[in-house]
C-alpha cells in the first residue's frame, strides 16, 4: 500500500464516496496491507454502530419453482435436473413459529418467482405471521413484482423486501440474464420498493462470470446513491447445471475486500456474512464479520427440501446436522468475540 493508496483509503473514511475510478483503482491495487486495514477499519466503524451484536434472520425458503432463468442459478427454470418442490402456506406458518421459538425476530420468506405465491397468499401469510408474532420483522425476497403487488404486501404488514441487483452495469447485466429479463425493470423495482417505504436490501455476486472492476467500481457507486438499508454479497458459485458450470468461483478474499469497502461508504448498513461466503471457505461467515459484516441468515426451511434449494453447487447446512443452525452461529461468533443478537435488528440510521 503506497501513499496514494492510502490518502485513497483516508478519503473514503471521510467522505463515504469515491469517482468510478477511484473506486476501480481501490480495487485493482488492493494488496493484504490494504485489505487488513480497511477491515479493521469497516469492523471498528461496525462496532460503534452495532457494538459486537450480529443479527440473525431466519431464513425459509418456501419455493424452488422460478419462471426466471438467471444463467448462473441452479433454479432457473431450464434446469430439467432440479427436483422442485414448494412449501404449503402450512408449512411455511409452522417454520416461522419454529423460528420464533428459536429466538429469531426477522423471518426471511425466499423463493423463486412462483405463480403460486400472488399477492392474496403471500398476503395472507404476512398477516398470520404478524397476527402470530407481532414484534417479528417481516422480511420477503421473491423476485420481481409490480408496483402494486409491493404495495399490498406492504399493506399487509412485510417490514423488508431484498432484491439483489446483480450487476449495475446493463451490459453485464445482459451477459449474466435470459433476454426476456430487463436491468432497468429490475432497478425500477428497487426504486418502487424504497418509495413504498419498505426497508431495501440490493446486493451483487462476486465475481461473477465477465465481471470486471469497472463493473464492481459501478456497484459501489450504486450502493453509495442509493443507500440500501441491506446488502447482499456473496461469491460467485459454479452450479454443476447451468450454462456457467465450467466458469471459475468467486474468492473469499475479494468478497471480504468489498464488505468492508460497502461498509465505510454506508456505515449503517445491515450487512450479511452470506451462506455462500461459508461455502467456499469452512471459515468464510466469521471472516466475513472480521471484515465488516454484521448479519447472519441461517436456514429455517424443512430439513427434508434444503437440498433440493440449490442455487450453487456444495451449500452449506444443507445436510442433517444442520437441523439447529442457531448453536452453531451462537458459537462461531462468539469464537470471534461477537454475541448473536436476538432483536429485530433494523437499521440504525
Ligand atoms: N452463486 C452465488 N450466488 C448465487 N445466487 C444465485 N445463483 C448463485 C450462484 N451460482 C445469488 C443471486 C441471487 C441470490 C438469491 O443468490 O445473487 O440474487
Ligand atoms: Fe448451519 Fe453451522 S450455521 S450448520
Amino acid at each position: 500500500m503506497d501513499n496514494q493508496y492510502k490518502e485513497l483509503c483516508e478519503k473514503l473514511i471521510k467522505t463515504h464516496s469515491l469517482s468510478l475510478g477511484e473506486y476501480e483503482t481501490l480495487i485493482g491495487q488492493r494488496d493484504e496491507e490494504a485489505a487488513k486495514f480497511l477491515a479493521g477499519e469497516a469492523s471498528r466503524v461496525s462496532r460503534s454502530i452495532y457494538g459486537n451484536q450480529i443479527f440473525v434472520r431466519g431464513l425459509i425458503e418456501i419455493s424452488n419453482i422460478c419462471k426466471n432463468d438467471c444463467l448462473y442459478c441452479g433454479i432457473r427454470r431450464s434446469n430439467r435436473n432440479c427436483e422442485r418442490y414448494r412449501l404449503s402456506p402450512e408449512e411455511i406458518l409452522e417454520c416461522a413459529d419454529v423460528g420464533y421459538q428459536l429466538g429469531y425476530r426477522t423471518i426471511v420468506m425466499q423463493g423463486g418467482e412462483d405463480g403460486f405465491f400472488t399477492d392474496e397468499v403471500v398476503c395472507g401469510l404476512i398477516k398470520k405471521i404478524k397476527e402470530a408474532h407481532p414484534d417479528v420483522a417481516v422480511t420477503l425476497s421473491l423476485g420481481e413484482r409490480s408496483r402494486e403487488s409491493y404495495q399490498a404486501m406492504f399493506d399487509a404488514g412485510a417490514d423488508r423486501y431484498l432484491l439483489r441487483h446483480e450487476t449495475a452495469d446493463e451490459e453485464h447485466y445482459k451477459k449474466l440474464h435470459p433476454d426476456f429479463m430487463s436491468f432497468q425493470n429490475r432497478m425500477e423495482c428497487l426504486k418502487n420498493l424504497k418509495e413504498i417505504g419498505y426497508q431495501v436490501g440490493c446486493g451483487f455476486m462476486v465475481g461473477s462470470p465477465y465481471q470486471t472492476n469497472a463493473h464492481l467500481a459501478k456497484d459501489l457507486k450504486f450502493i453509495e446513491e442509493f443507500k440500501p438499508d441491506m446488502c447482499g454479497i456473496g461469491p460467485f458459485i459454479p452450479h454443476h447445471d447451468t450454462p456457467f458450470k465450467d466458469e471459475p468461483q468467486g474468492t473469499v478474499e475479494l468478497t471480504c475486500f468489498l464488505l468492508s469497502v460497502i461498509r465505510l461508504i454506508y456505515p449503517p448498513v445491515l450487512l450479511p456474512a452470506t451462506t455462500a461466503l461459508g461455502t467456499i471457505d469452512p471459515m468464510g461467515r466469521e471472516k466475513g464479520v472480521l471484515s465488516g459484516a454484521n448479519v447472519i441468515m441461517p436456514n429455517l426451511s424443512p430439513v427434508d427440501v434444503r437440498k433440493q434449494y440449490e442455487l450453487y453447487d456444495n451449500k452449506i447446512c444443507t445436510g442433517e446436522e444442520s437441523a439447529e443452525c442457531r448453536g452453531c452461529l451462537e458459537n462461531r461468533m462468539r469464537s470471534i468475540g461477537y454475541e448473536i443478537s436476538l432483536t429485530r435488528g433494523d437499521i440504525q440510521k
